[in-house]
């Protein structure tokens, strides 16, 4: 079967998290996002693109600030409520229920509930004529140690971060299951047989 180009976000589950910014005004915003990535293991940057009207957008350009929250299965109905789109004068906090988590380097408090907390500082916009690539770099980076163990890794089964799987007319939340291999990080530097015969 053939999809058209514009499906490939059909092709693959994308991470959801909540980007939460406060305007210049202190009025506190959170929205679902899940065109989010790191950028590159182990640096410190990630990416987030944006349409152009987006109040995030407009609050991480005046504020230079954002943090990433990593929602659990659970928040989606909260999720759902933070996608809708309010004029820039509306609390989404007040409107989805949340409670806010406290930040420690910029003013945006986190969301209560999610498994952890990415406070960014914005590094550099790309800007195309229909959306922006924003790069921010992570300055301060918190979890929920209920649901990580003493190296930071995540008990992923247990916290259930959510994902999200893109259709025509909707989309299904989803969470990850382990497939039952676990390679470590060496098994990539290892000489591949070909080099070894050589
Ligand atoms: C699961 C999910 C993922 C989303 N991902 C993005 C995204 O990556 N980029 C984007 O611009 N909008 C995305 N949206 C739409 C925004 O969350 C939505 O338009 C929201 O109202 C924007 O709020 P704001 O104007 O307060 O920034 C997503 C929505 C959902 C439900």
């Amino acid at each position: 079967m053939i999809l058209k180009p514009n499906q490939r976000e059909q092709i693959l589950p994308l991470p959801v998290v909540l980007i939460t910014t406060v305007s210049s005004q202190g009025i506190r915003n959170a929205a679902p996002w899940s065109n989010f990535t790191p950028i590159l293991r182990p640096l410190e940057e990630v990416i987030l693109a944006s349409w152009i009207k987006r109040d995030t957008l407009e609050n991480i350009r005046r504020t230079g600030e954002f943090v990433v929250n990593i929602p659990q299965m659970g928040m989606e109905d909260a999720i759902m409520i933070c996608a809708r789109s309010y004029p820039p004068g509306v609390d989404e906090f007040l409107e989805a229920g949340l409670e806010p988590h406290p930040s420690t380097k910029v003013k945006a408090p986190g969301i209560e509930g999610c498994l952890a907390w990415a406070e960014c500082v914005l590094e550099e916009e790309l800007v195309r004529e229909k959306f922006v690539l924003i790069i921010g770099k992570v300055v301060h980076l918190e979890v929920d140690e209920r649901f990580f163990d003493a190296d930071g890794s995540m008990d992923f089964q247990r916290a259930r971060p959510l994902s999200v799987m893109l259709g025509k007319d909707g989309m299904s939340f989803t969470y990850p299951a382990f497939s039952g291999r676990y390679a470590e990080y060496r098994e990539m530097f290892q000489a591949s047989a070909a080099r070894r015969k050589g």
